[in-house]
């Protein structure tokens, strides 16, 4: 396909992300992200196996002794479910950001009701590709669903250029079994309520980082029955 072609189908794909998470799917993942009752057992599970990834970075940020006087990025925030909490456990400064302006402004609603210091806080729509600036840590967790593997390893490269220390990143890896799912799926095409998800290889994610001068340090992956997501901390080495 020409460079132009492809140019234009990734930004008609990235419109389609974008109104997809200001309508139906702000309407979905907001449900998801929050302990309404008003789901059904796949979001339930996205939900269960979802709050793993969250817990565990948190869980990683703790046990590092790096949060407070820490600058944090959160690429992709969503509704907040990473933002709030770090922020609730002090953590420096967070900028969050996200496609979709509902997203980025119910994170800001919901860091408002719980009483936040929102002077840590900055909440932005915007997508990853235009966020500058340098972070001590960058986080992008479960954003990689909407980025074929090539556009992700180009965005894996864009975060290392944001971060100062530390990246962690998550994102559904291509295994066979899935991919033969995925594959047994496309042949009976019902109408799609969501966008296209894609899984990525984890060997091209590293690879990407290790280009910029990033090293693995730990890894791990997060199940529910629907859900299934590897999650990465990269280091400057
Ligand atoms: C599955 S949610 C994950 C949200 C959040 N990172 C979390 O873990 O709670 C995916 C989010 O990525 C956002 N998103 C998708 N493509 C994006 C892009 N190109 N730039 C910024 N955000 C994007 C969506 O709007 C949505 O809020």
């Amino acid at each position: 396909m020409a460079p132009e072609q492809l140019l234009n189908n990734k930004q008609t794909e990235k419109q389609e992300v974008k109104g997809y998470f200001e309508t139906t799917g702000f309407d979905r993942w907001n449900r998801i992200y929050s302990d309404s009752d008003d789901v059904n057992k796949v979001q339930r599970n996205i939900r269960i196996g979802h709050q793993k990834t969250v817990d565990e970075v948190l869980d990683w940020v703790k046990t590092s002794n790096e949060l407070t006087n820490v600058s944090f990025c959160d690429a992709g925030c969503g509704v907040g479910s990473l933002s709030l909490p770090l922020a609730a456990m002090g953590a420096g400064s967070i900028q969050a950001s996200d496609i979709s302006d509902a997203m980025a402004k119910e994170a800001e609603r919901r860091a408002r009701d719980a009483g936040l210091n929102m002077a840590k806080l900055n909440f932005s729509a915007s997508d990853l590709e235009s966020i500058r600036g340098s972070f001590h840590t960058v986080c992008c967790l479960d954003v990689f669903i909407h980025y074929p593997q090539p556009a992700a390893e180009e965005m894996v490269k864009h975060l290392c250029s944001l971060t100062e220390e530390r990246l962690i990143v998550s994102f559904a890896p291509y295994t066979p079994l899935l991919a033969l799912l995925k594959g047994i799926g496309q042949l009976f095409p019902g109408p799609s309520k969501t966008t296209r998800a894609y899984t990525l290889k984890e060997a091209g994610i590293v690879k990407a980082a290790e280009a910029c001068g990033f090293k693995l340090v730990r890894r791990s992956l997060n199940q529910a029955p629907f859900y299934f997501s590897r999650l990465i901390e990269f280091r400057k080495a």
